[in-house]
This record gives structure tokens, sequence and C-alpha cells, in this order.
């Protein structure tokens, strides 16, 4: 365990699909950091999944309810954070995690994601949606992934390990 030498919080942005559930998990593991998942954790408040919270109370309030959760474990120390993919949408979520962390862009390319998420039905924005659409709103949120970033990692055709070990040689 490295956990003693890394001083900042591990905050894995970035796109649906880029691995963030999967590589905070093994992050947290290889450091002993604590690992918080944001949307399950707004799952684990609700009692209910993020796609039925969309559809019960709308988006707005999904995002009010992201936006607490960020604040909160903004405030810990030793974690990796992994936030759901539109969390750069608001400047304030990006404030907060910078706070204790390091925001590291999980950089993954239209192809993969649509082969990764082709057979998931949990994502209320993408459900249904094609490689197009994907692309389209990917490139929406570019530059705010860009902006937030301090740090880059490409997943394409990388082990979890890998892209794991490219994200721990940054801090
Ligand atoms: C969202 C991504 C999802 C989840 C919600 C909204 C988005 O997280 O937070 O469905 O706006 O991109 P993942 O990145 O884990 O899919």
């Amino acid at each position: 365990h490295c956990r003693q030498f890394l001083s900042h919080n591990i905050v894995l942005i970035g796109f649906s699909g880029s691995g963030k559930t999967t590589v905070g998990r093994y992050l947290a593991e290889v450091t002993g950091f604590t690992c918080y998942d944001v949307d399950h954790m707004i799952e684990q408040q609700m009692g209910q999944s993020v796609q039925v919270v969309f559809n019960r109370y709308g988006e707005a309030y999904f995002r009010d309810r992201e936006q607490e959760i960020i604040k909160q474990v903004s405030a810990a120390k030793h974690a990796v954070i992994a936030c759901g993919g539109g969390v750069v949408l608001n400047s304030v979520n990006v404030s907060n995690l910078k706070k204790g962390g390091k925001l590291v862009w999980m950089k993954t390319d239209p192809e993969t994601i649509y082969n990764r998420l082709k057979q998931e039905h949990d994502r209320p924005l993408l459900n249904g949606k094609g490689i197009e659409e994907i692309m389209s709103m990917l490139s929406k949120r570019y530059c705010l992934y860009e902006e937030a970033a301090d740090y880059e990692v490409s997943t394409d055709g990388k082990s979890v390990v890998h892209v794991g070990y490219d994200i721990l040689r940054q801090f």
C-alpha cells in the first residue's frame, strides 16, 4: 500500500463507459484508499437506481443530489472518488473536488464507449443511443473534461491494471 505517499484524493472523471467505477475499485485496493462511487452513493441514499431517480424526479433533481454527495466526499481524505459522467457540467462540483484531489480524465474514444455500454440499460441519458449520439454528447462535454482535468489518461484497449498504473504514475 502506498497510502502514506499520496497526498491528494484521486478523482476519476470522464464519459460513461470510461471505466471510472472499475478502475476506482482497483485503485482503492492497491493504494489502501477508500473508494467513493458517487452514483452508487446516490442510489444508496435514495434507495433506487439512477435510472429510476431520473425517471421519477428528473435530471435536475438528480444533479442536486449529485452536488450534495460531491460536496461530502470532497472533504474525505485518502479517497478514490469515481464520479458520474456529468459531474463536470456543474463548476461547483469541480471546485469542491479540487480542494483535496487531483482530477484524472479517463479519455475514451466513442467506439470504445459504445462497445462497453451496448449491453447495459442503466444510463438514462444513453440507453439505446448509437455511436453518433455518443459522439455528439461527448463533443459537447469535451472541453469541460479538458478544463477540469489535472491529468489525462487514455483507456482505449488497456486493461484495468494498465489504466490504474498510468494514473498512479501521475500522482
Ligand atoms: C451521467 C452519467 C452516469 C450517471 C447519470 C448521468 C451523465 O454515470 O451519473 O446517468 O450525465 O453522463 P456514469 O458515468 O457512471 O455512466
